[in-house]
């Protein structure tokens, strides 16, 4: 029996356990519902998962110039991350060395200094306290002895423009973290010749579910059909109703369809439509032109008229030219959702979405998203690409709040514990390769959540 209603640490530690059950001779793998319910449970990955993961930050492009600095919350802390005068990244705790007080208010914007609004401290650009009003009243030389000036986040990582925190100062690198998703990473970045950036800003939003409900449904390709037919409506309608948009709506027809030449592309094998397991937690459902949207970055769909086309035909040429037919097939026509232990997701599909989403309570979760756009492209581009966002990203997209809904459906469901205790995730479990529509990808981040909550089980 699983433990009741409250939890001590014996029977959290038991619950964390058990959890999770993969029995490969049935096929079958299981979630206990109580993960997403319990606040014992919220509170260990607190400490486990979130202090001690790489976690997502920002984007260079949102600093790009000396003086350039955001502020985040980040696992539950707010941090400044700023470009000093010379250039290069801090990420400080935003936190006042005098008695605490949030030292940045400001979400955005560009400083040589920051000034805590209570007092009136100052430290500089790299973290150092600068000015003191009143400081004859302190004693000599302790303002300038370094131990009052900002701290900075224990590891500060950047791979291709993405950059990465870690509140454990002895975690492996970000680059040994990412693993395998550094290869989508790469795929994302090479989109734009000059870079990438960050188009209009912070979505935000909060959904009243757990916060590991969303890292499952942004890469769940099983859902599109039910939860997205009005999307899918949408299209057939505006594109005509093509055999990629038939396939989709249809979930017993699985998307598994085209296999691409050896040797180009996640790294691993030929077969790119499928499930793959990056490492670490992190995992991919990719296709190559299975899709049925439009991508600005460069697949035409009819409902962007004829005179879009040969603009897109010329980008699509530009990108061939420049990373030869095979890279550009995986750029061009690739659609991928990645997810990246514990809660990044990337999303490059009609458009890119980075995505993280942070626990406020084990049934509630902040949404911080963003759009991703290749440095310099055209208006018209730029104005497909938002559409896109429109259509399906955003979160007052057609899709967005219908898997929000879907979410919280979810946790209320998780209600019914009595006899109703388990979450079932074995879709594809036995098959060699699954595909988009199976549920591989959420076990890779399962497998890794129960290693790290339950490490003496793991071992
Ligand atoms: S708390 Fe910042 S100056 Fe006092
Ligand atoms: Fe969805």
């Amino acid at each position: 029996m699983l433990p009741g209603p409250s939890l001590l640490d014996a029977e959290l530690r038991h619950l964390l356990r058990e959890a999770i059950v993969e029995d490969r001779s049935r096929g079958a793998f299981k979630v206990h519902r109580r993960v997403f319910t319990d606040e014992a449970v919220l509170e260990t990955e607190r400490k486990v998962i979130f202090d001690h993961c790489w976690l997502y930050l920002g984007h260079a492009s949102e600093i790009r110039t000396p003086g350039r600095f955001i502020t985040r919350r980040v696992g539950g802390r707010p941090l400044i991350l700023n470009r000093d005068r010379e250039g290069k990244l801090h990420a400080f705790f935003n936190t006042c060395s005098h008695r605490g007080a949030v030292v940045c208010r400001e979400r955005s914007g560009a400083r040589r200094s920051f000034q805590c609004p209570y007092h009136g401290w100052v430290y500089d650009d790299r973290g150092v306290l600068i000015d003191v009003p009143g400081k004859d009243a302190m004693a000599p030389g302790l303002v300038e002895s370094g131990e009052m000036n900002l701290v900075e986040v224990p590891k500060l990582g950047e791979y291709r423009g993405f950059v990465f925190i870690n509140y454990d100062p002895d975690a492996i690198s970000l680059e040994e973290y990412l693993a395998d998703a550094k290869a989508v990473l790469d795929l994302v970045s090479d989109q734009g010749e000059a870079g990438m950036e960050v188009v209009g800003g912070t979505q935000e939003y909060a959904v009243n579910a757990n916060w590991k409900l969303l890292q499952e449904n942004s890469a769940d390709g099983y859902h599109a059909a039910t939860t997205h037919a009005t999307y899918l409506d949408y299209i057939a309608a505006r594109d005509g109703m093509s055999d990629n948009t038939r396939r989709m709506a249809d979930p017993s027809a699985g998307r598994n369809l085209k296999a691409l030449p050896p040797g180009e592309d996640l790294g691993h094998d030929n077969d790119f439509n499928r499930v793959r397991d990056l490492g670490n937690g992190h995992a991919v459902i990719a296709s190559i032109g299975a899709a049925p949207w439009g991508r600005p970055y460069a697949r035409w769909v009819p409902g962007w008229g004829e005179e879009a086309k040969e603009e897109i035909e010329e980008i699509g040429r530009s990108v061939v030219k420049r990373l030869g037919a095979r890279r550009a097939e995986l750029v061009i026509n690739g659609d991928r959702n990645t997810l990246i232990f514990p809660n990044l997701v990337i999303n490059d599909i009609m458009a890119i979405t980075v995505r993280t989403f942070y626990p406020v309570r084990a049934d509630r979760m902040e949404v911080n998203a963003w759009a991703l756009a290749p440095v310099g492209e055209s208006a018209s581009s730029r104005d497909r690409r938002l559409r896109n966002f429109l259509e399906f990203l955003g979160p007052a997209g057609f899709a967005s709040p219908d898997d929000v809904e879907m979410l919280e459906m979810c946790q209320d469901g998780y209600r019914n514990q009595l006899g109703m205790e388990w979450n079932d995730i074995s879709r594809g479990m036995l098959k060699n390769s699954p595909s988009n529509t199976d549920e591989e990808q959420m076990r890779v981040f399962w497998r890794r959540w129960k290693k790290l909550m339950s490490p003496a089980d793991a071992a």
